[in-house]
């Protein structure tokens, strides 16, 4: 297949994609979020085109003529690569994106660095400080991942001695993703926060992590980690102590506290929702009041986790499927041959298997074979049904308990933010069909990656805001509501 190369400006990355690659496959590896989905709607993805074609359809001159924007201009999410070319990060020029309306912030002097310590995932970004401007973006899989992919398995490896070469694997790898970022733009730095779950916490910052790994499951170490470039091993220089922001509960991180701040729902006055799919699904409702959260079992399976063919949202992933006359459509990432299933579009199998009739109400495969083929060699199991309605019923059920906390309705949330590595494909309405989250599709909103969003944000305000966060926020155990094994059940339906 024919490869093109695309440069991104001000990143200074150059990444080699299959002809007809579509840029939002490519894209969000990089932090670009697309909050409309790709619907042609925000304009928020749109790419300034410095070299090369890349050809507009009579739909996209629509769209882009409806949102005043000139030749030059392309929306990445109706674009697909067929030439060399080089693109302007729109994005990545203006002020940080937070709740489809900007975060206006005073401007500080010099350069700092956000990273999102994902369990699966890590995301570091170089900010002028001045500007609020992306400079450079590194990505990687977490190295620890060779240690297990969730968070138990981290734990367990932790306690079986392995917890010392985490951490050394750790601190490394984001000190060679900040030192190739310097390599492009030699700049001095001010400062470099970190944020993520509180197993990556306590990890980067030689912890320990035995609390979290037996009854009742609780680490009183969840305050904000200071670190020196000496301790961590980085042989760049910054002038300030380099932070690990707090968590909020012992399996409800600083990625957490990030996105409530990237949602400003500790600002509003009506009650907003946050869930993150990440590798641990984490729920939090809330307003300037009072704020509840709590973790949940579900995210290993929207990250593919057991789920037979199920993978992370990258090449070769089916990201997306729709029905036509009957029959499933894929989109698959790198428009290459489909290997696996990624999180949104096991939703998506679902949502359309239902309605086709071709799944009962208790998630049965109605014609009694031990699979449904999906597109090429990809097939969804029973098995893979029935993992997928244990993380449905868990969001569903957390949601419902949450609420139950603040003596509230579901239906009094006004605002709901998902975020999530693959948050830029899922499908809305397919969540709500599902029966994951009972709320209208119209308060339904993608967010991206709060956690990193919030991450900047933070390198533009005080402590105050965090402290305040932390007095108002509660974790509430779940398991621990008497009704929730009978709540759980009932969300496992498909209604
Ligand atoms: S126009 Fe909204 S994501 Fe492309």
């Amino acid at each position: 297949m024919k490869k093109h190369i695309i440069s991104l400006h001000p990143l200074g990355k150059e990444l080699k994609v299959n002809d007809q690659t579509p840029l939002i496959d490519v894209l969000h590896e990089f932090g670009v979020e697309f909050p409309c989905g790709g619907k042609g709607t925000c304009g928020k993805c749109r790419v300034r085109l410095l070299n090369g074609e890349l050809n507009v359809t009579k739909d996209q001159q629509k769209k882009l003529d409806q949102l005043g924007l000139d030749s030059d201009w392309r929306l990445a999410c109706y674009s697909k690569c067929t030439s060399d070319i080089t693109l302007e990060i729109e994005q990545f020029k203006h002020l940080i994106l937070a709740d489809e309306t900007e975060f206006f912030f005073v401007p500080g002097k010099g350069f700092a660095i956000a990273v999102d310590l994902g369990t699966t995932t890590i995301v570091a970004q170089l900010i002028d400080l001045s500007t609020a401007q992306v400079m450079a973006v590194e990505t990687m899989v977490n190295p620890q991942v060779r240690f297990g992919a969730d968070l138990i398995s981290r734990i367990q490896a932790c306690l079986e001695g392995s917890a010392s070469e985490m951490t050394r694997i750790i601190r490394a790898a984001i000190g060679m993703m900040i030192t190739l970022m310097l390599k492009k733009h030699d700049v001095e730095l001010e400062e470099v926060i970190l944020v993520g779950n509180t197993v990556m916490q306590l990890i980067f910052s030689n912890c320990d992590v035995s609390p979290l790994a037996a009854y009742p499951f609780h680490s009183t170490n969840l305050g904000m980690k200071i670190l020196t470039t000496t301790e961590l091993n980085w042989k760049f220089k910054v002038n300030k102590r380099i932070k690990f922001y707090p968590s909020i509960g012992s399996f409800v991180g600083s990625d957490i506290l990030a996105g409530i701040v990237a949602t400003g729902l500790h600002l509003k006055e009506e009650y907003t929702a946050l869930i993150d799919l990440g590798t641990n699904g984490e729920i939090v409702i809330g307003n300037k009041q009072r704020i509840v959260c709590a973790s949940t079992a579900a995210g290993p399976a929207f990250e593919g986790a057991n789920i037979s063919m199920g993978m992370r949202a990258v090449t070769g992933a089916i990201s997306s499927l729709k029905q036509a006359d009957g029959q499933l459509k894929a989109n698959v990432i790198g428009n290459t041959i489909a290997k696996g299933i990624c999180g949104s579009a096991l939703i998506d199998a679902v949502a359309i298997l239902r309605k086709l009739d071709q799944l009962g109400m208790f998630g049965e495969i109605n014609s009694g074979e031990p699979d449904i083929l999906l597109s090429g060699k990809v097939r969804l199991t029973q098995q893979d049904i029935n993992e997928f309605q244990l993380a449905k019923a868990a969001i569903a059920a957390g949601l419902f308990i949450l609420a139950k906390d603040l003596e509230i309705e579901l239906s009094h949330i006004s605002e709901l933010y998902i975020a999530g590595g693959f948050g830029n494909y899922i499908n809305i309405d397919h969540v709500v069909e599902t029966g994951m989250i009972e709320l209208s599709p119209k308060k339904i909103h993608k967010m991206g990656n709060t956690a990193l969003i919030g991450a900047k944000m933070f390198l533009f305000s005080d402590l105050s805001t965090i402290d305040e966060i932390l007095k108002k926020a509660t974790l509430v155990n779940l398991e621990a509501d008497r009704s929730f094994q009978d709540i759980y059940v009932d969300k496992m339906l498909f209604l």
